[in-house]
Order: structure tokens, then sequence, then C-alpha cells
């Protein structure tokens, strides 16, 4: 019998459990050359702002040993740009759209929010961590009371749509903080964000990327990712979107047994624009292969009581 891939996430119906992450995967009509966007689970766009923003200097990424590190800076075209022209492209496709949202003010999140559930979406995604921006991002999410503040805030401004916090794990405990949006009203998380790192330019004697440092993404950061996710799973068993250096199906599985109901594609689609799909296939595959009726069957499976 044919496994089934559907998961049900915070009350939304996906076909699989294979999504795309905030930023590597442009607002995804830009891989339209190498992936049906229709197969997916949900294309997750890029963080958006209110306004336009050009985002950091270059260099912005460099690879590193097992991943990257980039230091975009949130570069997107503006709320408007997103609302009037790549959400209403991406649901004239039926495609599942998750809408980063991000500013440098509580209510900046609130209005970039509403218009984006205004505009059709299916979820938010709150970036409150991202490490390449001055204001808002991880000194947001840093702190436990302004991330309930920043959930409260999109909460009211989008009524009963799912909403995922986006959390990293240098702005203080992980599960603190998830917690503190959780009696916010936040639906559930996705986790990871990048890691801060740095890469020096030995002959230049300087660092490599113009804003000096970046976020390290990539297989380097799997562990730390399934440890997020394994504890935030434990102690709120909320819905989870999983991510940090999936590029096979394998690193799916892991974080399916840690908790996330669904998991994100990141720097993976820089390496191989097609993985999405091919993590898709290839999932199907593996759990006929182990006589595993469907996804759900996997989510926390590794948490057993010692
Ligand atoms: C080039 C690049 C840009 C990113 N931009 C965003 C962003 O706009 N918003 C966000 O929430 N995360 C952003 N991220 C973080 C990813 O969504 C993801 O959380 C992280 O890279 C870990 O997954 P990975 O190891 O599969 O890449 C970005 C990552 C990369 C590599």
């Amino acid at each position: 019998m044919k496994p089934d891939l559907m998961v049900e996430l915070a009350g939304l119906k996906l076909s699989n459990p294979i999504l795309t992450a905030s930023g590597t995967f442009g607002f995804g009509l830009e891989y339209e050359p190498y992936v049906n966007l229709r197969e997916l689970g949900a294309v997750v766009i890029k963080s958006v702002t209110l306004n336009p923003r050009q985002g950091n200097p270059p260099p912005r990424v460099t690879e590193t040993p097992a991943g990257m590190l980039n230091s975009v800076g949130l570069q997107n075209p503006g709320l408007a740009a997103v609302s009037e022209y790549y959400v209403p492209e991406l649901k004239r496709r039926k495609v599942k759209v998750f809408a980063s949202v991000a500013g440098e003010t509580i209510e900046e999140y609130g209005r970039v929010a509403y218009s984006l559930a205004e505009a059709g979406v299916d979820a938010i995604e709150v970036n409150v961590s991202c490490p390449n921006v001055a204001a808002g991002g991880l000194a947001f999410g840093s702190d436990p009371d302004t991330t309930a503040a920043v959930t409260a805030r999109v909460r009211a401004a989008v009524g009963n749509l799912p909403v995922f916090i986006k959390l990293g794990v240098m702005g203080g405990d992980v599960v603190e903080i998830a917690g503190a949006a959780a009696a916010a009203g936040a639906s559930g998380f996705s986790l990871i964000n990048t890691l801060p790192g740095l890469a020096i330019d030995v002959r230049a004697r300087r660092p490599v990327l113009g804003n000096i440092t970046g976020g390290l993404s990539g297989p380097a950061i799997k562990p730390v990712a399934l440890w997020a996710v394994w504890r935030v799973y434990k102690e709120l068993r909320l819905p989870i979107i999983g991510m940090g250096g999936i590029t096979c199906v394998q690193d799916v599985i892991e974080f399916l047994l840690c908790g996330a109901t669904a998991v994100a594609v990141g720097t993976g689609n820089f390496i191989n624009p097609g993985l999405t799909v091919e993590l898709i296939n290839g999932l199907e595959r593996a759990l006929a292969a182990e006589g595993i009726s469907g996804v759900s069957e996997l989510v926390g499976a590794a948490h057993v009581e010692r």
C-alpha cells in the first residue's frame, strides 16, 4: 500500500511534510524551472518587511565546511509587491503559501502579517531570529517578553490563521522563548534559524562578508537543530517545522522522529534546486520499504520515557 504522506499542521492539511525554508527559495516562482510548486507541502517565502529592503553590502554568502554563511540582511521587495504580485501568483497555481514576516517594530510585524493574511496566505511564519539585521530579528527573539508581544500582535492581526514563530538557539533558552510565544497565541514553531558565524580572508586579513558576520546554515548545524526540535517538542507538544541541514531522506526522518510534523529545506536548494521534490518521492519510497503506513507514525517517535 502507498504510504500516506499527508500531514496536519496546526489544522492545515498539507499533501506532504516537505516545505521550503524562508530565504532560500525566493518567492517560489524563481524555482519553477526546477520544481512543480504544487507538489510541495507548502512554499515558505522570503521574509517580507513593510518597505523594500536592499539588504547588506556584498559579499553576502560564502561556503564553509559542511555549510555556508550568509548575511543577506532581509533583502526583499516589500509588502506591496509580495501581497499584490507574488502571493496571488502562487495562489493562482494552487500552491500552499506560508508568508514569513519581519519588521523593525512590533507594529510593523502586525501590519505586514495583516496584509499578507488578507492576500490569502495559508499561514504566517514570524521571523524573530534573523542574525543579520540591526533592528527586529534576533533582537526580538532573544527576549521572551518581546517574542510574546510580537506573537500577540501578529495573532491579533490574522485571526485564526496558523502562526509559526521562527526561533534560533542563540537568543536564550529556546524552550523558554517558545513557551512565551505559545502563551501569546503561537500555533507552533519553525526551528531553527541560522547560527552566527564568521569567515576570514587570510590574504586580505579581513572578514569575507561585507557585513563582517553572517548566519551559518547547512549540514553543519543539523545536530543543533535536532536538539532544538527535540527539546521544544518534549516540553510544549505544539506543531514544529524542523529545519537545519536537510539534504537527504534520512535527515527528514530524523527531524520527524525528534518531533517535527513538517520540515523545511534551505541550503540544500542551492546545491540541488530540485531537492524538495526528490525528497518527497524518496520519503514515499522509504516509508513503503519499511512498511510504515504514514508520516504521522514517525512524528516524535524517538521520544521514549527513560
Ligand atoms: C541565503 C539564506 C537566506 C535566508 N533568509 C532567511 C529569511 O529571510 N528569513 C528566515 O526566517 N530565515 C532565513 N534563512 C534561514 C533559513 O530559512 C533556515 O532557517 C536556515 O538556513 C537553516 O536551514 P538550512 O540549514 O536547511 O539552510 C536564510 C538562510 C540562508 C542560507
